[in-house]
């Protein structure tokens, strides 16, 4: 039933509100109005919602950024990379999140990244356990990074390598 309503589209600005507000119920990292709309303005092809009888039930929005390659030593790639995602606890398990991802990182193609890369609590073993179905494996560990003292796995995609085939990137 859920597959015939669900929808995977860009963000447009009339979602504002309701990610903003899935944002605040999903996660403790949460960010002022401006800052969705300036990641959706800057990089729009990164930034998607899924969206369910009307309904917002999750959003993904990214960054694409130079800086130094997790797989290349000493090269300096571009990189997309994952800000924030959630699913409302509802949707939760049913594919959204990953197809969110695939989205989100096909986009990331399109702003001639070679790479993508996240922040996540080390505790979070469902986003961890998602990241690491898409082939992100864990770069580093970055000391209390999160304001409440927790540390982050900085995970990392070479979206160039051949595992991450276009099969897997027409998944939805
Ligand atoms: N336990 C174990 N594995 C899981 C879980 C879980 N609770 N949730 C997802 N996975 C893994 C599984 O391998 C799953 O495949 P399966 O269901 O066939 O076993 C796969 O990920 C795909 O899961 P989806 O159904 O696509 O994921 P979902 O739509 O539930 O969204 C998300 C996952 C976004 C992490 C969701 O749990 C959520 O919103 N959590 C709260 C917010 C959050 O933690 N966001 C990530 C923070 S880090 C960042 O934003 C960069
Ligand atoms: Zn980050």
């Amino acid at each position: 039933m859920l597959d015939t309503k669900l929808q995977f589209r860009l963000f447009r600005e009339e979602d504002l509100t309701e990610v903003v507000d899935i944002n605040r119920k999903c996660l403790p990292e949460n960010y002022p109005p401006f800052f969705f709309l300036d990641l959706h303005m800057s990089f729009p092809k990164t930034f998607l919602v899924a969206e369910v009888e009307n309904k917002i039930a999750g959003y993904v929005m990214c960054r694409i950024e130079s800086g130094l390659s997790d797989f290349h030593p000493g090269r300096i790639v571009q990189k997309g990379h994952v800000v924030s995602i959630a699913v409302l606890p509802e949707y939760r398990r049913k594919g959204i999140g990953r197809s969110l991802m695939v989205a989100s990182l096909n986009g990331m193609l399109d702003y001639k990244a070679t790479e993508s890369f996240l922040e996540v609590r080390v505790s979070n073993y469902p986003a961890i356990s998602l990241y690491k179905e898409l082939g992100f494996i864990i770069a580093r560990k970055i000391s209390k990074y999160y304001h409440d003292g927790e540390d982050a796995y900085v995970m990392a995609l070479d979206l160039l390598e051949k595992k991450f085939s276009n099969e897997h990137l027409k998944a939805i």
